[in-house]
């Protein structure tokens, strides 16, 4: 698979690439305490409900309930914040978009024309004719771009400006069936 092949062979990342491995690595550590934690507070709280135990005290436990409440709502909030204006929806293309029209089905994609210039805003109108897919792009560096959902029965806007010329990979990043990892398409980006 050239697509695996070409991202295998990078011997660079992008800024973006390594803030994405930072960021992943936090969240991953803070999950698996949270995880730890969680455990170890059920198997405490199961040996205070034991056979002649001290009650447990509900209004603490409340307490705490609530404060993980605000943290967790906090965290989400924060995630929606940062994450919100690099998602690839609602974005104009500006006066003079160069438009692809991209259709998937299993397990293909049609993209048409399949050749932009470097540097304008291309607008992608991703519509499927099946079930649900990923328009994921990666450039000729193997490094991801963005990624939208296809979804049926409705033409989704992605809005990219190619930044580098050269063959760019498209994956497709959704579960849609038996030959989903086969989902593999591209497209030239032109000086
Ligand atoms: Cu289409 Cu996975």
């Amino acid at each position: 698979m050239a697509a695996l092949d070409r991202r295998d062979r990078r011997h660079t990342l992008s800024d973006a690439t390594l803030a994405y491995i930072l960021l992943f690595s936090i969240g991953s550590a803070i999950g698996v305490g949270m995880f730890v934690v969680i455990a170890l507070s059920t198997r405490r709280k199961r040996r205070s409900f034991g056979s002649g135990g001290p009650e447990p005290d509900t209004e603490a436990l409340a307490h705490f309930e609530k404060s993980w409440l605000v943290i967790a709502a906090g965290a989400l909030a924060a995630v929606i914040l940062f994450t919100i204006f690099v998602a690839p929806y609602g974005e104009a293309a500006g006066p003079d978009p160069q438009i692809v029209n991209v259709s998937g089905q299993q397990f293909a994609f049609v993209l048409q024309p399949a050749t932009v210039k470097v540097g304008q805003p291309v607008e992608f109108r991703l519509s499927s004719s099946d079930v649900t897919h990923g328009f994921a792009v990666f450039d000729p560096d193997g490094d991801f771009q963005f990624q939208a959902q296809i979804v049926p029965e409705h033409t989704q806007l992605a809005v990219w400006t190619p930044k580098k010329t050269g063959t760019h990979e498209i994956v497709c990043f959704e579960f849609c069936g038996v030959n989903h990892h086969n989902m593999l398409g591209q497209f030239e980006v032109t000086p």
